[in-house]
């Protein structure tokens, strides 16, 4: 049977501003485009994940308005499974005001409905994570939510990935039911830094990182310790490259990749949807990663 990713997370409408000046506090200045478009980190790693052919149900939540409506049509035309998205009327739909600033970005999220996700919702789906193989959550949700979903996961003994994002304290008794643990290189210090590990905790912690370095690579600290190298390509937009690669990486984990080489195509996956405006932008198909991995030499399965 086909194998099934549950993500867990946030759905945001991205409202974009493409500029080449940044305004100081009081400043107005001209931007160069503005768009709305799909995002949030839990869809965004599910539309990753859906685009490469997984079988992929979202659990979250949109406000009972416009851009929620959108953002489910839009969702579930990936063919992702989005039965498990509930309106509430509560709040609005999740936004994230981005500004875009020669190809980087800086984000601010409201989470609106997203924080309206509490452990009493997650458990109305327990059939459906104990049906999944991996299942892969972010922290634009409550954290008692998050704590939930991983405590029924475990218990069904579905892979779990935690994209740490973004990054806030986490129990010990959170991680250590955590299979991967994905920061960038900014949540990975922080992560082990900044809260009070034992030496022995912060080595337990560590050994489930892959850490996600953009232009560099990831960094796999699972087992022997090992960097993998990303791909050069142009570079249009960096959002959303840690959802395409956390997408990715639950895709290839689902159908029994070894962890390096489910890095590597987690990497060209990333590097791909760089190439491309938008989170969603520019995530590329099963085949479009194959073929760009053969123009770069590297060995498919
Ligand atoms: O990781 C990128 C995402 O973060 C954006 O799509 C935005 O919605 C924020 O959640
Ligand atoms: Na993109």
């Amino acid at each position: 049977t086909k194998k099934k990713i549950t993500v867990i997370g946030s759905i945001n409408m991205d409202i974009v501003t493409n500029t080449n000046i940044l305004p100081k506090i009081g400043e107005t200045v001209l931007g160069k485009a503005f768009h709305t478009i799909p995002g949030g980190k839990g869809a965004n790693q599910a539309v990753a994940a859906a685009r490469l052919g997984a079988d992929v149900n979202l659990i979250g939540c949109v406000g009972a308005d416009t851009f929620g409506q959108e953002l489910k049509q839009h969702l579930a035309k990936q063919g992702i499974n989005i039965e498990n998205v509930e309106p509430v009327t509560e709040t609005s739909t999740g936004t994230a005001s981005i500004t875009l600033f020669d190809g980087d970005n800086s984000i601010i999220v409201v989470p609106g409905a997203n924080y309206h996700i509490t452990p009493e919702y997650i458990e109305k789906f327990e059939d459906m994570i104990a049906e999944s193989d991996v299942v892969l959550l972010q922290l634009e949700i409550p954290i008692e939510a998050v704590e939930k979903a991983v405590e029924v996961a475990s218990k069904h003994k579905a892979t779990i990935i935690l994209n740490p994002a973004p990054i806030q304290p986490l129990s010990k008794e959170l991680l250590s039911k955590i299979d991967y643990i994905t920061p960038n290189e900014h949540e990975q210090e922080m992560l082990l830094t900044s809260f009070d590990w034992t030496d022995e905790e912060r080595n337990e912690i560590t050994k489930k990182c892959i850490v996600t370095q953009g232009s560099k690579g990831v960094s796999i600290l699972h087992g022997d310790a090992l960097q993998i190298p990303s791909f050069n390509v142009d570079v249009v937009d960096t959002t959303g490259a840690g959802d395409t690669f956390n997408g990715a990486l639950a895709y290839c984990l689902s159908i029994g990749y070894e962890l390096e080489e489910a890095c590597r195509f987690a990497n060209a996956t990333a590097a791909l949807s760089v190439t491309k405006f938008g989170a969603q932008g520019g995530m590329p198909t099963l085949l479009e990663v194959e073929d760009f991995l053969k123009q770069k030499g590297e060995e498919i399965r």
